[in-house]
């Protein structure tokens, strides 16, 4: 039902998809292991999400009869300079996250597969979001400043706690 071209494709964003989630679990030992609790656990929660976004992936794969292959992912970096660096990659891990799905999209326009544009636009969306909740996580890292990082912390502590407040 979908050409091999981009059944091939499909399945390399299920390979992005996980190399997300393990820089993100990668990102939160990280946290973890400079006392920052909250930032470790949004990154744990978004690790989550990216599983998720991969299994969207082979589910899709699976209902439209193609088959599904997952190659090697790419070892995570777990180390960083400080963590506004830590959080700069989260950011750009999104944006080529972004510009991927947004080549998922051009191809199923090119090849007039509508059904695969369709499953791709709640990716579309989704990433809005995403590069929405980082970017306002690093400038929140930005204004406080590596002195007062533990503002950023209660921030997220109560945002966690509000309800109807979403982990990124
Ligand atoms: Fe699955 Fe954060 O993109």
């Amino acid at each position: 039902m979908i050409s091999k071209k981009m059944t091939k494709a499909l399945n390399e964003q299920i390979v992005h998809e996980l190399y997300s989630s393990n820089a993100y679990i990668a990102l939160a030992g990280y946290f973890d292991s400079l006392g920052l609790k909250a930032m470790s656990r949004r990154f744990f929660v978004q690790s989550d999400e990216e599983r998720e976004h991969a299994m969207k992936f082979v589910n899709y794969l699976m209902d439209v009869g193609a088959p599904v292959a997952v190659g090697a992912i790419p070892e995570s970096k777990s180390s960083y300079a400080s963590v506004e660096a830590g959080v700069s990659a989260a950011l750009e891990q999104e944006e080529r996250v972004t510009a991927q799905i947004n080549d998922l999209m051009a191809l199923a326009h090119e090849e007039k597969d509508y059904a695969t544009a369709s499953f791709l636009q709640w990716f579309i969306d989704e990433q809005v979001e995403e590069i929405a909740t980082v970017t306002e996580l690093l400038q929140l890292v930005r204004l406080a400043g590596p002195d007062r990082i533990l503002m950023v912390e209660e921030r997220l502590m109560r945002m966690e706690g509000a309800p109807g407040s979403k982990p990124a």
